[in-house]
C-alpha cells in the first residue's frame, strides 16, 4: 500500500505540474482527490491494515493529499497568471496609432445662399411661407390668370400627373401666392422657397428640377417703386454694392406690368461670354405688380390694395454668388466641388 501511495504521489504531482489548463487540472483533482478518486479509494481500504501500519499509511496519505493540494494551488495560480498575461497582451492599446476622424459635412452652396436670402428678407419684415410641390392646375395656372391654351400649360413643358391635366408638379413657386392670399388678409409680406419642375433639357443653366424663391407683398399703396427698392436692396445685401441690375419689360399672366431682372454676368462683367451666352447679363428673376384678377380671385379688394411679386431662380442666384459657371455641379454631389464652400 505504501508503494501504491508513493506511486500515486510521483505521478499525480508530476501531472499536476504539467497540466496545460484549468480544465485539465480539475480533471486531475477528480481523478486523485475526488470521491471516487484513486487516493480516496486507497484510504477506504485502511480498515484492512494492522494497528501498526495504519498511522504510518494515514500520515503518508495525508501528506500526499497536502502536497497534491498545494501543487494544484500553485499550478492554478500559474495558469491564471498566464491567461491574464495573454489577455493583457491581446487587449493592449497602442496609443500611438492615429485616431479615426469623422469628416463633418458642409452646407450645400445653395443652402448657404438660401439662408442668406431668408435672413435678408426676414430683416425687411417678410415671413416664410410654404406650398406643396404636387399642385393642382387651379393653383399653378388658373388662379394665376394663365388661361387654358397658354403655352406654359403645354404637355411638353409641364410634368402632369393626371391624364386630364388636373394635377401636376408645380412649374413655379407662384401658386404659393394664391394659397397665402386665400388664407391671410393684407398686409402680406412673404417669401416662399422651394423646388419646381419643368421638362427642360439639362445644360449649364437648365435642369428639370430647380429652385425658386417666390416673393409677395400686398398692402395699401404698393407700387413698382416698392418692388424695385426691395429687389435692389436685396441684391446689394447679397452681392455687395457692385452688383448691377437691369430691369427689362416682360410679360407674365399674373402680373401687370411685368418685368424681368438681369444681373451683370459675373464671368465677363458685361462683355459677353459662354456663361451668359454672349449677353453680358444673366436673367435672375421675374417680377411685376400682381394682376388685379389674381388679387380679386383671392377676395382682395383692388380698390384698397395692390401688390408686387417676384420669382427668383436659386441656382442662378448661387452661381452668381460663388462664381459657379455650370449649374449641373450643384446636383452632381461631387465632394471635391461641395467641400469648397
Ligand atoms: N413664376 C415665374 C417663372 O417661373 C417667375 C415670376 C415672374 C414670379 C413674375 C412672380 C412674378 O411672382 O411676379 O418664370
Amino acid at each position: 500500500m505504501i508503494t501504491q501511495l508513493e506511486q500515486i504521489r510521483e505521478k499525480a504531482i508530476e501531472r499536476v505540474r504539467s497540466a496545460a489548463n484549468l480544465q485539465e487540472l480539475e480533471q486531475l483533482r477528480i481523478k486523485y482527490l475526488g470521491k471516487k478518486g484513486e487516493l480516496t479509494a486507497l484510504l477506504k481500504n485502511m480498515g484492512k491494515l494492522s494497528a501498526e501500519e495504519r498511522p504510518v499509511v494515514g500520515q503518508l496519505a495525508n501528506s500526499i493529499r497536502e502536497k497534491l493540494d498545494s501543487a494544484m494551488k500553485d499550478r492554478t495560480e500559474a495558469l491564471s497568471r498566464e491567461a491574464m498575461d495573454l489577455r493583457l497582451q491581446e487587449e493592449a492599446l497602442d496609443v500611438t496609432i492615429p485616431g479615426k476622424t469623422t469628416e463633418l459635412g458642409k452646407k450645400h452652396p445653395m443652402s448657404i445662399v438660401l439662408d442668406e436670402t431668408k435672413e435678408i428678407f426676414i430683416g425687411m419684415g417678410f415671413e416664410i411661407a410654404e406650398g406643396p410641390e404636387i399642385e393642382t392646375e387651379y393653383y399653378n395656372f388658373t388662379a394665376l390668370n394663365t388661361k387654358p391654351g397658354h403655352p406654359a400649360r403645354d404637355w411638353q413643358d409641364t410634368f402632369y400627373l393626371r391624364e386630364d391635366s388636373s394635377v401636376l408638379l408645380r412649374t413655379q413657386t407662384s401658386p404659393v401666392q394664391v394659397r397665402v392670399m386665400e388664407k391671410k388678409k393684407p398686409p402680406i409680406r412673404i417669401i416662399s422657397p422651394g423646388r419646381v419642375y419643368r421638362k427642360d433639357e439639362v445644360d449649364a443653366t437648365h435642369s428639370p428640377m430647380f429652385h425658386q424663391i417666390e416673393g409677395l407683398v400686398v398692402d395699401k399703396g404698393i407700387t413698382m417703386t416698392d418692388l424695385k427698392g426691395t429687389l435692389v436692396q436685396f441684391v446689394g445685401k447679397l452681392y455687395g454694392p457692385d452688383a448691377k441690375l437691369r430691369f427689362r419689360p416682360h410679360h407674365f399672366p399674373f402680373t401687370e406690368p411685368s418685368c424681368e431682372i438681369d444681373i451683370m454676368c459675373f464671368e465677363c462683367r458685361g462683355e459677353g461670354c459662354r456663361v451668359c451666352k454672349g449677353e453680358g447679363w444673366i436673367e435672375l428673376l421675374g417680377a411685376g405688380m400682381v394682376h388685379p384678377r389674381v388679387l380679386e380671385g383671392c377676395g382682395i379688394d383692388t380698390d384698397i390694395y395692390s401688390g408686387f411679386a417676384f420669382g427668383i431662380g436659386v441656382e442662378r442666384l448661387t452661381m452668381r454668388r460663388f462664381s459657379v459657371s455650370d449649374m449641373r455641379l450643384f446636383f452632381e454631389n461631387d465632394i471635391r466641388f461641395l467641400s469648397q464652400f
